[in-house]
């Protein structure tokens, strides 16, 4: 399966090479857009790759470079709410790392549990806590990939993270960092569930990540996170949550997020 998915990427893009993947969450599209020379593959159009259909997410692979640099981009990710599995979320980068990925940047659209963060906030992510019940590793190991037991204690770079601390503070951004704490979804947390999970250490919750970020570590790619607080997490505030405000905010912050990975490539 992967080895198909591979030829017939390949036989689109010939003999680029991507140094970075780049997984786009809700909302963070945008930074596709900005790919130079950009050719764009139709997860559709890849054996194996299942296609996206959650809001604002477009499901397909762009090429090209980005400050310099030699990315693929996801242009939305697939989630174990959507009804896929746990291997068919992760199969994009598998194939992306056997075509040669050694990096991968994972953004998404995250509640804040941290009390002093604000919608808008950027968080680096520093550790996950994995609530989704479930293991992409599952199964028979695929020792072309990986060990059977890999190890997670410095799953998220520590030399990322402080790339992109450098880089925010170029910017003049600030930059939160935590946990976080992956869900299936698709419902939101309640509120008792929240405060359990502050409990537990979490500072943001969403939906997606953990398998991606699993997988990414035993395959062997450095990995760098960030979650866009697109709200406060259920209870925190006494209103309901909506997809619209987490779409929102991701449109008006997720440009600072897209120039943040776009100025830490190096
Ligand atoms: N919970 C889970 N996923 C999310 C949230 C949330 O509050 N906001 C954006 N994605």
């Amino acid at each position: 399966m992967y080895d198909k998915a591979l030829k017939q990427i390949k036989k689109v893009i010939g003999d680029f090479v991507p140094e970075y993947l780049i997984i786009l969450g809700s909302g963070l599209g945008g930074l596709a857009e900005k790919v130079e020379n950009p050719i764009a593959i139709k997860y559709g159009e890849i054996d194996g790759f299942m296609t996206s259909t959650a809001p604002s997410h477009a499901g397909r692979l762009i090429f090209g470079t980005l400050n310099g640099k030699n990315v693929v981009c996801m242009q939305g990710r697939l989630h174990l709410y959507e009804g896929y599995d746990r291997k068919q979320v992760v199969f994009p980068l598998r194939v992306l790392r056997k075509l040669g990925a050694s990096k991968i940047i994972v953004t998404n659209a995250a509640g804040g549990i941290n009390p002093d963060f604000v919608p808008g906030d950027i968080m680096i992510i520093n550790d996950h806590i994995n609530f989704t019940g479930t293991n992409p590793l599952i199964g028979a190991n695929d020792s072309e990939f990986g060990v059977r037991f890999p190890d997670m204690t410095m799953a998220y770079s520590k030399a990322l993270r402080e790339r992109a601390r450098v880089t925010a503070a170029k910017l003049g951004l600030e930059l939160k960092e935590g946990v976080y704490i992956g869900c299936t979804g698709p419902s939101y947390e309640t509120p008792a569930e929240i405060r359990a999970f502050r409990i537990l250490g979490a500072d943001a919750v969403g939906m997606s990540t953990v398998a991606e970020v699993i997988a990414a570590r035993h395959c062997g790619y450095e990995i760098l996170g960030f979650s866009l607080i697109t709200n406060m997490a259920a209870g925190m505030k006494n209103v309901e949550l909506s997809e619209e405000e987490v779409i929102e905010v991701g449109k008006q912050k997720g440009e600072a997020l897209s120039k943040l990975v776009t100025e830490l490539l190096i």
